[in-house]
């Protein structure tokens, strides 16, 4: 069984989607942690993340894997572990924009099917349920209103010791969205089967009864 969730920046996915990995105890493939790891190694690499034909060039002698030890996941990017430094501003920034260039999703896709072969896997991330793992029995596509987005992720980097002004992580938010929507690649858009969920009123733990209400009613 696999149960794939998207949606937009800051919506909540990566938290309910690990609850309701740890709640069904199935393993959380956080999707987004593995375009950051490409980023990562871009910045790393001094290649400007719009330079396409460097981004695809680096990913010949790259290695992005990921390991699971318990609910605990360790990325690992030329064997080297940089888990720990896949959330700052730089690599986030650099992931929304690398994750537009195909050469880096269809390097990708093997990667999180791989995973995804592993059964009882709660995927999370823009495409897993359109491209990723059509087939998905279970689809949640989260929604939420752009403030209430902006709030949620303006704590988390608070939290992580990357707070910076609220409006600062709105408009970055906003960008981001726009890039993800309009991109001819992969934009972020709902699997027609996907069952929508607008988290802006409701606490995760709502989201997550929900979604175990949803996945009963499947099994
Ligand atoms: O979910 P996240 O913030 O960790 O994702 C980082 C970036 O990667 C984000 O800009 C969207 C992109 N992404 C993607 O294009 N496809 C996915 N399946 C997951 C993330």
């Amino acid at each position: 069984m696999i149960i794939a969730i998207d949606g937009p920046a800051g919506v909540g996915k990566s938290t309910v989607a690990k609850l309701l990995a740890a709640r069904l105890g199935y393993l959380y493939l956080d999707t987004g942690a593995l375009y950051r790891a490409v980023a990562w190694k871009v910045l790393q690499s001094k290649v400007q993340p719009t330079d396409h034909a460097q981004v695809a060039g680096l990913l010949q002698t790259t290695s992005v894997q990921m390991q699971f030890h318990n609910s605990a996941m360790q990325v690992l990017v030329d064997h080297r572990d940089i888990t720990s430094e896949l959330r700052t501003p730089d690599v986030t920034s650099a992931a929304s924009i690398v994750s537009a260039i195909p050469e880096v999703r269809e390097w990708l896709l093997p990667i999180q099917r791989q995973i995804g072969q592993r059964g009882s896997v709660v995927a999370e991330g823009r495409d897993v349920g359109t491209k990723v793992f059509p087939t998905a029995p279970l689809k949640f596509f989260l929604e939420a209103d752009a403030t209430v987005r902006a709030e949620r992720r303006h704590r988390e980097l608070v939290a992580a010791g990357h707070g910076g002004p609220i409006e600062t992580t709105y408009q970055d938010l906003s960008g981001r969205d726009k890039r993800d929507q309009s991109r001819p690649i992969a934009p972020l858009t709902p699997a027609a089967d996907a069952r929508p969920i607008d988290t802006s009123t409701l606490t995760v733990e709502q989201v997550v009864e929900q979604m175990m209400a949803a996945v009963s009613a499947a099994s």
